[in-house]
């Protein structure tokens, strides 16, 4: 049994959190954009809408404000020496009199070896292990990437579009559909695929389409799928073809990429969807569900600089 700390995108640490408690795991506390688990023996630690994972070497009591009492806290950490390349990269909440590079450096000196310091810009080469020092107003955590590449670098992406979604935020819209191996499910804004890749990867069964009216998109969720039986067609989303039992979707938020009002479009799947439609829009079209949707539960996040909501949504034909 080990700590692992789970770091996840703003907004999604309780969906994270019942990741990891589904699969078994216990939840030792929650803040923002992480989750402390205590991972049982026996899995690797892989959550679907972590962004990274850290096994927990080092643990004090968060030394408040002063530089001072930072390097005495670093100092009495106990902690493994680095071994071969590492970098540190930190992060804090609350005010401070010091900044993360001076966090990254003192906790990289305590741990010894070839530390690669980020101070002024500078690159560590690629080659080499992550440390992860959180202070989150309560604790001190120091934390050791277990894997060499971040957590939600999908092995399955080689594409993206404008646009495409973060995979942990894919994830968490897969989680949210509640997919069964019998479903129909749709993504009518498709572009790379992002969403339906996560969908499959949890329950490969069910039957999966993605529309999207650029043929680049098409073809760049072609090449991220290579063989997962997922059929895309490019089209435009008003048109879905049947009845469908999901649609798990992202529409453009007029930012990047512009969609206008996004009425049609609801009341085109409205009359489509049997079940449930969970979509990730700008605030503004979150608010667009009018008379004939029931709206579950929404999600506020905060990420790449957006605030996006997840809605999770059904028609209701009364
Ligand atoms: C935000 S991107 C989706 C990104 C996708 N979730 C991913 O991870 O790659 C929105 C997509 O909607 C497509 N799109 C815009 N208007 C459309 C329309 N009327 N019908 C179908 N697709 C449309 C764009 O071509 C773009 O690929």
């Amino acid at each position: 049994m080990h700590l692992v700390l789970v770091r996840t995108v703003a907004g999604l640490e309780k969906l994270a959190a019942e990741e990891v408690v589904a699969a078994g795991h216990r939840v030792v506390e929650m803040s923002k954009r992480q989750v402390v688990v205590e991972w049982a023996p026996g899995e690797s630690a892989r959550p679907r809408l972590a962004d990274d994972v850290f096994v927990v070497h080092g643990v004090v009591v968060d030394p408040g404000r002063t530089r001072d009492a930072l390097a005495a806290a670093v100092r009495s950490l106990e902690l493994p020496a680095g071994q071969g390349a590492f970098a540190v990269s930190a992060s804090f909440v609350g005010p401070r009199n010091f900044n993360r590079f001076d966090i990254e450096d003192l906790v990289g000196a305590r741990l010894g070896g070839r530390y690669y310091s980020r101070r002024d810009g500078a690159v560590p080469p690629a080659e080499r292990s992550e440390w992860r020092v959180v202070l989150d107003g309560k604790t001190l955590w120091v934390g050791l990437r277990p894997y060499a590449v971040p957590l939600h670098r999908r092995g399955w992406r080689t594409r993206t579009v404008r646009g495409s979604l973060h995979p942990p935020v894919a994830a968490a819209m897969a989680r949210l559909a509640g997919i069964a191996p019998d479903h129909r499910v749709v993504d009518p804004f498709c572009g790379a695929g992002t969403l339906l890749l996560e969908a499959h990867a949890v329950e490969p069964r069910a039957s999966y389409t993605g529309i999207d009216r650029d043929p680049t998109a098409i073809a760049a969720a072609h090449e991220n799928a290579a063989g997962a039986g997922i059929r895309w067609r490019c089209g435009d989303a008003a048109r879905l073809e049947g009845t469908v039992d999901r649609i798990v979707t992202n529409p453009p938020w007029n930012v990047q990429l512009s969609i206008g009002d996004l009425t049609p479009y609801l009341r085109r799947w409205h009359r489509a969807l049997d079940g449930r439609l969970v979509a990730i829009l700008n605030p503004q079209q979150a608010a667009g569900f009018g008379r004939g949707w029931r709206v579950d539960a929404v999600y506020d996040l905060s990420v790449a600089g957006q605030h996006p909501r997840i809605v999770v949504a059904e028609p209701s034909r009364s």
